[in-house]
């Protein structure tokens, strides 16, 4: 069992409090606190983590799943974490457009990573159940923001996941998720002017 500090407590979504590993400063560990730890769901996504191990595509883009643990604060799942050059937390691309001030400080980074980004999940074939800007976080060094990982929610929620195996059906589906997770970009950050010149010329 291993011993969570409450200090080190990076953030949380509708299911999981995120905190640092206690003992390994490249990891973090997720805490489920709504009791879906054994859902279909949650055992649907390691299932699809352990899917994209065996097809061993490149985790560049992706935190990597790193098994669960027992801690003091209830069953988790460590996951690799995602740090800027001065040992921070990567903060969200929800962040990064959320003010049209911050996205314009990083517009030329935005508009290379976020083509990169689209390319990456389609030539490695993740599917994700939605794309959430909460889920993508931006990497930084001394220079910008150098690279979008996504940190959650990824896997199929068909009952039959057949498009895991068949490419042409993958792409169709990464392409769905890419144009929807678009369009609720556009209408939730309407205000934000260089985001959607952003993804005018994407
Ligand atoms: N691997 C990671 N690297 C950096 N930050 C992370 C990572 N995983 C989660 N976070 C932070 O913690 C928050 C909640 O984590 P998330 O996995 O999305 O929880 P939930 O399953 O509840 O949505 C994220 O929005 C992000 O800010
Ligand atoms: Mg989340």
């Amino acid at each position: 069992m291993i011993t969570i500090d409450k200090k080190s407590y990076i953030g949380k979504g509708n299911h999981r409090e995120v905190y640092r590993h206690p003992e390994n400063n490249k990891l973090c560990v997720k805490i489920v606190f709504d009791g879906s730890e054994n859902s279909r769901q949650v055992i649907r996504e390691k299932s699809y983590y352990k899917h994209l191990e065996k097809r061993n595509i490149s985790w560049e883009m992706l935190s990597r799943y790193h098994g669960d643990v027992i801690t003091d604060m209830g069953p988790a799942s460590v996951f690799e974490l995602i740090t800027d050059h001065d040992d921070e937390v990567s903060k969200t691309l929800e962040y990064y457009i959320s003010e049209s001030e911050i996205t314009a400080a990083h517009y030329d980074e935005l508009r290379v990573l976020l083509y990169e980004f689209r390319d990456y999940l389609a030539s490695q074939r993740i599917i994700t159940k939605t794309l959430d800007p909460g889920n993508i976080v931006c990497q930084k060094n001394e220079q910008g923001i150098f690279r979008l990982s996504v940190i959650d929610n990824i896997g199929n929620l068909d009952l039959i996941p057949i498009s895991n195996y068949i490419d042409f059906l993958a792409q169709k589906k990464i392409h769905r998720r890419w144009i929807r997770f678009e369009k609720k970009l556009r209408n939730e950050h309407s205000d934000n002017a260089p985001l959607m010149r952003i993804l005018d010329k994407l």
